[in-house]
């Protein structure tokens, strides 16, 4: 079975199913993942501090991306793989942000990529229409873009017009500029209800929503706050298991059979001495 495709996602879309997306960066996880039936799986640039240690996406290198999305692409049958173009690895010139968003496809196997646009981005909005000329598909992504976040100065909800976000009138021209532009869906992050189904009014692909409330076109979370691993929680997610504690529990018992000499057991040990 071939994966799912943009018509696929386009027909879900008229037909008014949710669209489901979550992230993964490595072979179990999305294996499990896409068992589990998502439509899209986006091996994000949030493997910074969710998957490679770092505090947040900026060091995230091209390479690590790369080799994150190849894992991903071999555990997955069903779903559509988009690779996270990460900071900097587009907008040093079109040149090499093809080149770069092009490895995602040629070496990887992705079949999509992201990247991220800040309000009126006209740099990447430019390199959205020539990458969907040449046959690289894009998924926009507006709102809160953490590769700004020196500029934005912290997590805040985009589409208030305050002085820490972006007015909605912004959100929905760029959202209109990406979809104009070829983008095939636009992840909404951290945007107020209100903005987000403005956004979804106004455009004609669609919208998934992190943290943009319920009048989206589907929904995205980051896999690890879903399963509970890493200790983090947030407003705009909801966490399905606590594989933190399972984990856990799970080595600690392992230490504590093999100092006790539980483990091995006679049937762990090959040829075992009568
Ligand atoms: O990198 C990521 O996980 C993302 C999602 C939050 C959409 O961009």
């Amino acid at each position: 079975m071939s994966r799912t495709s943009i018509p696929d996602l386009l027909a879900a879309y008229e037909d008014g199913e949710p669209l489901t997306m979550l992230t993964a960066y490595d072979a179990p996880i999305a294996r499990q993942v896409d068992r589990g039936g998502v439509d899209m799986i986006l091996v994000g640039d949030s493997a910074g501090h969710n998957h490679l240690g770092y505090d947040d996406t900026l060091p995230v290198t091209l390479e690590e991306a790369l080799s994150n999305t190849a894992a991903v692409d071999r555990a997955v049958e069903d779903a559509m793989v988009i690779g996270d173009l990460p900071f900097l690895a587009y907008g040093l010139s079109v040149e090499r942000s093809i080149e770069n968003a092009g490895r995602f496809l040629k070496e990887a196997g992705a079949d999509a990529v992201k990247l991220e646009t800040a309000p009126g981005g006209e740099t990447t909005i430019e390199l959205v229409d020539r990458l969907t000329e040449l046959g690289v598909p894009v998924q926009g992504h507006v709102g809160l873009t953490p590769q700004r976040m020196n500029q934005i100065g912290g997590g805040f909800v985009q589409g208030r017009g305050d002085e820490q976000s972006a007015a909605a009138d912004a959100l929905v021209e760029t959202a209109r500029a990406l979809a104009d532009a070829g983008a095939f869906s636009i992840v909404l992050e951290a945007v107020s209800e209100d903005a987000a189904r403005r956004v979804t009014d106004a455009v004609d692909v669609p919208t998934i929503g992190i943290g943009a409330g319920r009048y989206v076109d589907g929904q995205v979370l980051v896999v690890t706050d879903l399963l509970g691993l890493g200790g983090e929680s947030y407003k705009l997610s909801k966490q399905y298991a606590d594989l933190d504690k399972t984990i856990r529990g799970a080595v600690e018992s392992y230490v504590e059979e093999v100092r006790d000499g539980q483990f091995p057991a006679e049937a762990n040990v090959y040829d075992p001495i009568e």
